[in-house]
């Protein structure tokens, strides 16, 4: 009897899976009509068919056998795998502007599949990113934790994110990602696309655990993150005649050179000798000029490296702790990331485990590339079209996740790390992001463009479709979120043989699902490690008291232009108003254009509240040092490097 109803079920499973695929190849056929063939297209169609000839009537049998094969395992999962926990994936994208997406109102860029996400679950309007800079923030998306508790931000004078691959800087070992307390709970876990979260390699640039050391089992792509200097070509053999720097150094190797000879031919001393000394001439005449060319350290900004060395040594694909790509090769790597992630979920889709997928896109960083078929489609430029193709990659990824009819057992989360890069600009194009009517950006650690992000939970049957939620939502809240929503216990109760830690995010599953109130809260806003704004919500009421602000070029809400411009957060380019706060009601006047008056009971009233909370948590939460103040361990160590081993 088990047996028929089990027979039956795979029939009716059949039937609904045949005529969704019938309609998904003619989708794909005019696809593959219009566009020139996307990795994706082929990537599917080859996930279902892996055997299968063009003939279209062979495709079929070969499809019918897949399906019998595929309703037999889901068959099976429903049977006897009920409390198989759902599967995460996360897509991260990068530097995304709240204001480039259409279901956050963007009326002329086209992102149908991040809409189509929205709509079928619930989307955050007030999101919030624990930091303006992408390795902060993804600090505290992995951890719930603010990264200045164990000083993954900068300071003034530091840099304010990792900067190279080969340094000792990054998330420490003993911080509890999501994706370490998902795998205590049985999941298979990966991480694709951009860490920049520290790699701490061995020596030899062997040993690179990276995501692996922080629960990820396997990790594909850029332990870094793209920047600029990627798209080369750069020169290495640097000599410009006109710098003080070189015209000493070749002064130096003319006298030098002259000094051996003269003196030679006096002494009468040996060939040998002689040659033993303009060795010695050469290597500390090149350790110079290395130095000097390829290091920043005579420079304000001494952590920095040269385009060369950033390309080289900095712009790698990794798979795991191998290198497979040196330099990492620009175009196509978005699709590459992609496939990456296809393959893993269709390995893992009918696992008995379930599996947590973290896909954090290298779009929309600088520089801007696009596959060709792709480029010049949007009506946004370069920039428009990395947002096009980022989001034909979140399609992908859901594409897969329907055809493994995973879809309702899979819980989504889509965000951006922070706002958008206002000053970016190259070729006379901005190629930095829209953070819709919010002011500032990327950088800017209190201004609210800066940390305002996009964010959409799915999860079909079990979180409402097309809800929007105006509570104020951290990207601080993901780590107890996901554990609530996937029914596990807290983090110190699920890892009691981990040291008690305290979170700074709370679980949004309650508000998700019923729209439960959060309780009251407060959220810091960092810049840097200087503190330059508090948010206090209660109940439906969210104010916000600025102690600093960014002096933004007159008319603007940015720092001037240039791809490596960004905001300071110390010193002459903020105004320390610490003395005399300015308070904003987000709830009346989102955009912040009108402070409130001093002399209100409102006033009074929020930052005698905000400012008892500074002074306790400063009691209570001593800030270590920036880990990026020790130079030793920020700056490019060689022997850490990590190398692509030919032939491996
Ligand atoms: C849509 O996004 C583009 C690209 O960032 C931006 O230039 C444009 O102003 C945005 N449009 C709206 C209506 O927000
Ligand atoms: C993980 O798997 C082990 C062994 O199968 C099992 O004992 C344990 O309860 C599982 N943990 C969770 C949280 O499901």
């Amino acid at each position: 009897m088990k047996t028929f109803i089990l027979y039956f079920c795979i029939i009716c499973k059949w039937q609904s899976s045949c005529n969704a695929l019938k309609e998904n190849f003619k989708i794909r056929e005019t696809q593959h009509q219009f566009a020139a063939r996307t990795p994706y297209c082929r990537q599917i169609t080859l996930r279902l068919s892996p055997m299968a000839p063009h003939g279209s009537s062979r495709k079929w049998i070969v499809l019918a056998t897949a399906l019998v094969v595929a309703g037999l395992a889901t068959g099976e999962g429903t049977v006897e795998g009920q409390k198989r926990r759902p599967n995460v994936v996360i897509l991260v994208a990068d530097d995304l502007g709240i204001g480039d997406l259409g279901c956050y109102g963007n009326t002329t860029i086209k992102t149908p599949n991040i809409d189509r996400l929205s709509e079928e679950g619930v989307r955050l309007t007030h999101h919030l990113a624990a930091a303006s800079m992408c390795t902060p923030s993804r600090a505290a998306l992995l951890t719930g934790r603010y990264p200045a508790r164990y000083g993954l931000v900068g300071e003034e004078g530091t840099a304010p994110v990792v900067v190279h691959v080969a340094s000792r800087v990054g998330l420490p070992p003993e911080e509890v990602t999501f994706a370490k307390a998902l795998s205590a709970a049985n999941y298979t876990t990966a991480a694709v696309g951009k860490w920049h979260l520290g790699m701490r390699c061995k020596l030899g640039g062997f040993g690179c655990r990276g995501p692996q050391e922080h629960g990820f089992q396997s990790f594909y792509g850029l332990p870094f993150t793209l920047a600029a200097e990627l798209e080369g070509p750069h020169d290495f053999w640097l000599f410009p005649q006109g710098e003080r720097f070189y015209k000493i150094l070749a002064r130096l190797c003319l006298v030098g050179v002259l000094t051996i000879l003269v003196w030679g031919w006096l002494v009468k001393c040996s060939q040998e000798t002689q040659n033993t000394l303009f060795a010695v001439l050469a290597l500390g005449l090149g350790v110079a000029w290395f130095v000097h060319t390829h290091y920043r350290f005579h420079t304000e900004k001494w952590w920095q490296v040269s385009p060369w060395m950033d390309q080289h040594l900095n712009g790698i694909l990794m798979e795991n702790t191998k290198v497979v790509e040196q330099p990492v090769t620009l175009p196509g790597l978005s699709q590459r990331l992609v496939d990456y992630s296809l393959d893993f979920i269709s390995d893992h889709a009918h696992d008995e485990n379930p599996f947590l997928l973290y896909h954090s896109f290298a779009h929309v960083h600088t520089p801007m590339f696009t596959a060709k078929h792709m480029e010049g489609k949007s009506e946004h430029g370069r920039y428009g079209d990395n947002v096009e193709e980022m989001d034909a990659g979140v399609g992908a990824i859901l594409e897969a996740l329907r055809l493994h009819e995973i879809d309702d057992n899979t819980l989504v989360y889509f965000l951006s790390d922070h706002g958008g890069h206002l000053e970016a600009i190259d070729k006379g194009q901005r190629t930095g992001g829209h953070n819709g009517l919010f002011k500032g950006g990327k950088g800017m650690g209190g201004a609210e463009g800066g940390i305002r992000v996009p964010g959409i939970f799915r999860w079909k049957g079990h979180l409402p479709a097309g809800k929007t939620i105006d509570t104020p939502t951290s990207l601080l809240d993901t780590l107890p979120t996901l554990l609530d929503l996937v029914d596990l216990p807290p983090v110190n109760s699920l890892l009691p043989d981990l040291p008690e830690r305290d979170l700074d995010g709370v679980s949004l599953a309650g508000l998700l699902k019923e729209g439960v109130d959060l309780k009251p809260r407060s959220l810091i806003h960092h810049c840097r490690q200087a503190i330059h704004a508090l948010r206090l919500v209660v109940e439906k009421r969210v104010y916000k008291m600025y102690l600093a602000k960014h002096k933004w070029s007159p008319g603007s809400t940015q720092c001037g232009w240039g791809s490596n411009n960004l905001c300071s957060c110390y010193g002459d380019g903020v105004e320390d108003i610490t003395f005399e706060p300015e308070v904003y009601d987000l709830t009346n006047d989102p955009y912040e254009d009108n402070p409130i008056s001093n002399e209100t009971t409102e006033y009074t009233h929020v930052v005698g509240a905000l400012r008892q909370f500074l002074a306790e948590w400063k009691a209570r939460v001593p800030y270590p040092p920036s880990q990026f103040s020790n130079k030793a361990d920020t700056v490019l160590s060689p022997w850490l490097q990590p190398f692509r081993i030919p032939f491996l």
